[in-house]
């Protein structure tokens, strides 16, 4: 049966993904690297050093390890004065509602972002009290598409993988759900989410039953 929803953060619970876009775009104007929308799906999921790594391919150009290290920083920082903007009215929408409906039924929640800066968002938008477990991803070997982050939000719920479900609005995490034999649901476009076992075009379609009947068709 269905215990456990383990919920990406960027592009899931809120619209940071588009800051991370805004943020990186910034970075490939001042160093002259093409970049766009359609190359920023690459991007996503991925933790910030393989992030620049997959921006920096692009350049004919190398780079030293200091000045990947501020780029790095310059990025962020950018990304950090873009989310100071987050307020709880920035919840993507139907989320509010969903978080509030898998609580009343007993549905233990976590959170599994390759972002440092996950923590504080789940503030900014004051749902940090619904999660109990929110995996920290400083601690992680190995980034998404590996499933090592749901693996280790299953074993910190206590929850077998095979009765967890994850949400994910990138490839590379969608692919991570099912390395961890989980049932995944993808929020954005088939196209590049067809690694998912079902996918909407946004979280306002999301809602208990219809998460309970994505597990159940795709568990059995
Ligand atoms: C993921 C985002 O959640 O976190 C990526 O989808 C981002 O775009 C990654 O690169 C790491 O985030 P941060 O905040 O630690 O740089
Ligand atoms: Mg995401
Ligand atoms: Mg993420």
């Amino acid at each position: 049966a269905l215990e456990a929803v383990i919920f990406d953060l960027d592009g899931v619970l809120t619209d940071t993904a588009e800051f991370h876009y805004e943020a990186w775009l910034e970075l490939a104007n001042e160093l002259g690297i093409p970049f766009d929308k359609a190359y920023n799906e690459n991007l996503k999921g991925v933790d910030r050093r393989t992030s620049l790594e997959l921006l920096l391919q692009r350049s004919d150009r190398r780079y030293s390890e200091a000045e990947k290290e501020r780029f790095m920083q310059r990025k962020n920082e950018r990304y950090r004065e873009l989310i100071r903007r987050i307020r709880p009215e920035h919840l993507l929408p139907g989320i509010g509602e969903l978080l509030e409906g898998l609580k009343a039924r007993g549905i233990r929640m976590a959170v599994a972002s390759a972002s440092r800066n996950a923590p504080a968002i789940l503030v900014s938008l004051g749902i940090t009290g619904y999660f109990d477990e929110i995996v920290d991803a400083g601690m992680l070997e190995r980034g998404k598409p590996d499933p090592e982050i749901f693996l280790r939000a299953a074993e910190a719920l206590g929850v077998p993988p095979r009765n967890c479900l994850g949400i994910e609005d990138a490839s590379s995490g969608v692919d991570a759900i099912r390395g961890a034999n989980m049932v995944a649901i993808g929020i954005g476009d088939p196209g590049t989410l067809g690694n998912a076992h079902r996918v909407f075009p946004s979280t306002g379609m999301l809602n208990l039953a219809l998460l309970s009947d994505t597990y159940r068709s795709a568990a059995n």
